[in-house]
């Protein structure tokens, strides 16, 4: 990703902020590129295989404009008085082939609670990608649904050419913000791993608006992991960025008032595939997981462009979370899995512990079209894993049965011990079915086949047959550690699939 030169394209006293303005050209060669593309795919793809991630829950919704006055079953809390923000994959134009569950453009689904009353909006982040593809009125860019076999390398090749053409203007990289949001000094950001933070502006009316992409005044050069941790003591947040080439993470710490520190680049063997890390007190905590990018095997084995080596140890690595290098950093072994998300860590004398989401087996093809409605082999459930600092030495623990995922806590604990994990359960095509709170000073049940209340489960929401949910945020009554960890609410979006539309 470039850098756009000119300062007149900064918002003032922004901190950071760079309007959004790519310039794609239209004109004969955008129109070649187009009927290549078209020629090829109407050779190479079946266009009988089933979208399924473009259909029931996850069909593609239109923008809606602050819909005020919602009707309001029971009563909303006088606690809450604010806006509740949630971002997804929702592709506002049909693919050109395939479309895999992470391609779609992001759209925040907002809702606004003030005064008892709420408002609903639903608004796209006005990325560089969408603003070009709404230039064009089709798509443009590559879509991981197609990064696979001779397929995936020609339609990588279609994007280069676009963009040696300038058809394609990637200055702003191609990214779709749709992964996840975070609010840090006073910015609401949406993110997702291949690209840089979008601003966003809430409106008095709930309304939101994109401003522009964050650079940290030009401080920001690599990509952004949707995931980052701000520690709420400090206010400062903790990121990472994780790349195809060398060097494949670099580590960066963003100060309370909104500077972003000296990168540090993190040394692991291979590219893989990093969503997520964590924070405790004073460590920084990288997951070097077998899912790699392949991008030669994608070719040469008719290969989707991830692939999960199971032959391969989990690593992880610890390191002092001010380190200006990774001199430091140590390295952990446990038995192979993949992650996508962890729920919290926190140091408990010479041990980091991390409650996370463990699966074994991920197959990311299996989220890209057509889709079995079980999923072989493949678990993902809440585990403890315990790192210890003076022996090297590392465990771990399983806490559930399968399906658990999207773990959320209390933030005002953020790298700090807790007690309590709110995540969802998800059915085998990864529709969440409910939200599940763990009491985590409590045993698991090891008898259970499934997930039940009892043990260290204290509670599940069963979302209802054909209804499914967004991860669940935790808002405290009070925010800070002085009143009871779990004193609060739990807010997601639910989608009524005989209704089709977010309810
Ligand atoms: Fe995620």
């Amino acid at each position: 990703m470039g850098q756009k030169e000119a300062e007149s394209e900064r918002i003032d006293g922004g901190g950071g902020v760079v309007v959004v303005e790519p310039k794609p050209k239209k004109g004969l060669s955008s129109k070649a590129v187009d009927w290549l593309e078209w020629a090829f795919v109407k050779m190479m793809h079946d266009p009988k295989k089933p979208l399924h991630y473009l259909a029931g829950n996850f069909a593609p919704v239109d923008e809606t404009p602050p819909l005020t006055d919602l009707p309001v079953i029971g009563h909303l809390p006088e606690c809450l008085n604010g806006e509740f923000v949630r971002v997804g994959p929702n592709p506002k134009f049909a693919p050109a082939a395939g479309y895999h569950w992470f391609d779609g453009d992001g759209m925040i689904h907002g809702m606004r609670i003030k005064d008892g009353k709420a408002t609903f909006v639903s608004r796209f982040v006005k990325t560089s990608r969408l603003k070009q593809e709404e230039f064009y009125g089709g798509p443009k860019f590559m879509k991981i649904g197609d990064m696979k076999g001779m397929f995936g390398l020609f339609m990588v090749n279609m994007q280069m050419l676009r963009t040696k053409l300038k058809v394609l203007d990637v200055s702003y990289g191609f990214g779709t913000a749709n992964t996840a949001m975070v609010y840090h000094h006073g910015k609401l950001l949406a993110l997702s791993e291949g690209d840089k933070p979008y601003a966003i502006k809430v409106l008095e009316d709930g309304d939101l608006q994109t401003i522009g992409m964050m650079d940290y005044d030009k401080r920001l050069s690599h990509t952004f992991t949707a995931h980052p941790k701000v520690d709420p003591f400090t206010g400062e947040m903790f990121t990472f960025g994780y790349a195809q080439a060398p060097p494949y993470v670099t580590y960066r710490v963003i100060s309370k008032e909104g500077v972003m520190e000296d990168p540090v680049p993190i040394t692991i063997a291979d590219p893989v595939m990093m969503h997520d890390f964590a924070i405790t007190e004073n460590y920084a905590i990288f997951m070097d997981l077998p899912l790699y990018f392949k991008p030669k095997e994608m070719v040469k084995d008719n290969k989707f462009i991830f692939s999960f080596d199971p032959t391969k140890k989990a690593r992880f690595g610890i390191l002092p979370r001010y380190a200006k290098n990774e001199l430091l950093i140590r390295w952990f072994e446990l038995p192979n899995c993949f992650i996508f998300h962890n729920a919290n860590a926190w140091e408990e004398g010479d041990e980091v512990v991390l409650i996370t989401c463990r699966l074994q087996n991920p197959d990311l093809d299996m989220v890209n079209g057509a889709v079995k409605e079980k999923l072989d082999n493949f678990t993902n459930e809440l585990y403890e894993m315990r790192f210890n600092l003076k022996n090297g030495r590392a465990s771990q623990k399983r806490l559930s049965v399968s399906a658990v995922d999207f773990p959320r806590v209390n933030e005002s604990y953020t790298g700090r011990k807790q007690r309590y994990v709110y995540g969802t359960i998800l059915d085998s095509i990864a529709k969440v079915t409910g939200i599940i709170k763990f009491d985590l000073h409590a045993e698991p049940e090891t008898d259970k086949e499934k997930l039940e209340v009892g043990g260290n489960i204290s509670g599940i929401f069963d979302l209802g047959p054909g209804r499914f949910g967004s991860e669940a945020v935790f808002v405290p009554r009070q925010p800070g550690i002085t009143s009871e960890e779990d004193d609060g609410y739990l807010i997601f979006f639910a989608h009524d699939e005989k209704l089709g539309n977010p309810s």
